[in-house]
Protein backbone atom coordinates (compact mmCIF):
# COMPACT_ATOMS: atom_id res chain seq x y z
CA UNK A 1 0.00 0.00 0.00
CA UNK A 2 1.05 3.57 -0.93
CA UNK A 3 2.34 5.83 2.15
CA UNK A 4 0.14 8.72 2.49
CA UNK A 5 2.41 11.10 2.67
CA UNK A 6 4.17 9.98 -0.24
CA UNK A 7 0.94 9.99 -2.20
CA UNK A 8 0.52 13.63 -1.17
CA UNK A 9 3.80 14.94 -1.91
CA UNK A 10 3.34 13.44 -5.73
CA UNK A 11 0.03 14.60 -6.22
CA UNK A 12 1.57 18.40 -4.82
CA UNK A 13 4.42 18.09 -7.33
CA UNK A 14 2.02 18.53 -10.25
CA UNK A 15 1.49 22.02 -9.04
CA UNK A 16 4.44 22.88 -8.83
CA UNK A 17 5.40 26.84 -10.61
CA UNK A 18 8.99 25.28 -12.24
CA UNK A 19 8.91 26.95 -15.47
CA UNK A 20 12.29 28.08 -15.15
CA UNK A 21 14.09 24.71 -14.00
CA UNK A 22 11.21 22.41 -15.51
CA UNK A 23 12.42 20.35 -12.02
CA UNK A 24 8.99 19.75 -9.97
CA UNK A 25 9.21 18.86 -6.10
CA UNK A 26 6.70 17.79 -3.90
CA UNK A 27 6.70 18.00 -0.17
CA UNK A 28 4.98 16.48 2.28
CA UNK A 29 4.48 16.99 6.11
CA UNK A 30 2.66 14.99 8.63
CA UNK A 31 1.84 17.03 12.30
CA UNK A 32 1.31 15.59 15.56
CA UNK A 33 -2.17 15.27 15.02
CA UNK A 34 -2.09 13.08 11.76
CA UNK A 35 -2.66 15.93 9.25
CA UNK A 36 -0.72 16.21 6.05
CA UNK A 37 0.53 19.55 4.51
CA UNK A 38 1.76 19.91 1.11
CA UNK A 39 3.52 21.78 -1.22
CA UNK A 40 5.27 22.44 -4.57
CA UNK A 41 8.21 24.24 -5.96
CA UNK A 42 6.83 28.14 -6.96
CA UNK A 43 9.70 29.63 -9.03
CA UNK A 44 10.09 33.13 -10.13
CA UNK A 45 11.50 35.11 -12.74
CA UNK A 46 13.97 36.74 -11.23
CA UNK A 47 15.57 32.96 -9.55
CA UNK A 48 16.38 33.91 -6.23
CA UNK A 49 12.72 34.35 -5.07
CA UNK A 50 11.92 30.75 -5.95
CA UNK A 51 11.01 28.82 -2.98
CA UNK A 52 11.33 25.15 -2.24
CA UNK A 53 8.66 22.64 -2.13
CA UNK A 54 9.95 22.09 1.56
CA UNK A 55 9.32 25.50 2.38
CA UNK A 56 6.12 26.02 1.19
CA UNK A 57 4.71 22.87 2.73
CA UNK A 58 6.21 24.10 6.66
CA UNK A 59 5.41 27.43 5.96
CA UNK A 60 1.56 26.65 4.74
CA UNK A 61 1.48 23.99 8.01
CA UNK A 62 2.58 26.67 10.56
CA UNK A 63 0.41 29.34 9.07
CA UNK A 64 -2.25 26.78 9.89
CA UNK A 65 -0.99 26.31 13.23
CA UNK A 66 0.57 22.96 13.07
CA UNK A 67 3.99 23.63 15.21
CA UNK A 68 4.68 19.78 16.00
CA UNK A 69 5.60 17.59 12.63
CA UNK A 70 6.40 13.64 12.87
CA UNK A 71 7.70 12.80 9.21
CA UNK A 72 8.34 14.69 6.04
CA UNK A 73 8.31 13.30 2.62
CA UNK A 74 9.87 14.74 -0.80
CA UNK A 75 8.97 13.94 -4.02
CA UNK A 76 11.15 14.16 -7.57
CA UNK A 77 11.02 13.00 -10.54
CA UNK A 78 14.90 11.36 -10.06
CA UNK A 79 16.84 8.27 -10.19
CA UNK A 80 19.21 9.38 -7.42
CA UNK A 81 16.44 10.66 -5.05
CA UNK A 82 16.33 14.33 -4.17
CA UNK A 83 17.26 15.27 -0.65
CA UNK A 84 16.06 18.98 0.77
CA UNK A 85 18.17 22.15 -0.50
CA UNK A 86 20.58 23.76 2.38
CA UNK A 87 17.97 26.72 3.23
CA UNK A 88 15.03 23.47 3.56
CA UNK A 89 16.88 21.43 5.84
CA UNK A 90 17.55 24.63 7.91
CA UNK A 91 13.77 25.71 7.97
CA UNK A 92 12.97 21.98 8.78
CA UNK A 93 15.68 21.87 11.80
CA UNK A 94 13.38 24.86 13.06
CA UNK A 95 10.39 23.34 13.24
CA UNK A 96 11.26 19.66 13.05
CA UNK A 97 14.04 18.69 14.57
CA UNK A 98 15.75 15.29 14.16
CA UNK A 99 12.80 14.82 11.99
CA UNK A 100 11.97 11.14 10.01
CA UNK A 101 12.02 12.51 6.20
CA UNK A 102 11.11 9.97 3.65
CA UNK A 103 12.51 10.93 0.01
CA UNK A 104 11.10 9.40 -3.20
CA UNK A 105 10.62 9.66 -6.93
CA UNK A 106 8.16 8.58 -9.31
CA UNK A 107 9.22 5.36 -10.04
CA UNK A 108 8.03 4.30 -6.56
CA UNK A 109 12.27 4.29 -5.30
CA UNK A 110 12.44 5.16 -1.77
CA UNK A 111 14.79 5.95 1.43
CA UNK A 112 14.17 7.04 4.68
CA UNK A 113 16.72 9.00 6.88
CA UNK A 114 16.66 11.70 9.55
CA UNK A 115 17.34 15.26 9.51
CA UNK A 116 20.19 14.65 11.64
CA UNK A 117 21.71 12.84 9.14
CA UNK A 118 21.38 15.13 6.58
CA UNK A 119 21.97 17.90 8.87
CA UNK A 120 24.36 18.07 11.07
CA UNK A 121 25.48 20.12 14.40
CA UNK A 122 22.63 22.55 13.20
CA UNK A 123 22.66 26.37 14.79
CA UNK A 124 19.43 26.35 16.72
CA UNK A 125 17.06 28.70 19.82
CA UNK A 126 19.37 26.49 22.12
CA UNK A 127 22.50 28.60 21.03
CA UNK A 128 20.83 31.77 21.96
N1 LIG B 1 13.80 22.38 -5.24
C1 LIG B 1 12.86 22.04 -4.30
O1 LIG B 1 11.71 22.51 -4.35
N2 LIG B 1 13.23 21.18 -3.32
C2 LIG B 1 14.41 20.53 -3.26
O2 LIG B 1 14.61 19.69 -2.39
C3 LIG B 1 15.44 20.80 -4.28
C4 LIG B 1 15.16 21.93 -5.20
C5 LIG B 1 13.37 23.24 -6.34
C6 LIG B 1 13.88 24.66 -6.33
C7 LIG B 1 13.80 25.01 -7.79
O3 LIG B 1 12.48 25.41 -8.10
C8 LIG B 1 14.05 23.69 -8.53
O4 LIG B 1 13.81 22.68 -7.56
C9 LIG B 1 15.46 23.55 -9.08
O5 LIG B 1 16.41 23.83 -8.11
Amino acid sequence: MTDPLIAAATQVRENAHATFSHFKVGAAVEDDTGRIHTGCNVENATYGLTICAERVAIFKAVSEGARKFTRVAVVADTETLTPPCGACRQILWEFCGDVEIVLANLAGKTETLRLGTLFPRAFDASFL
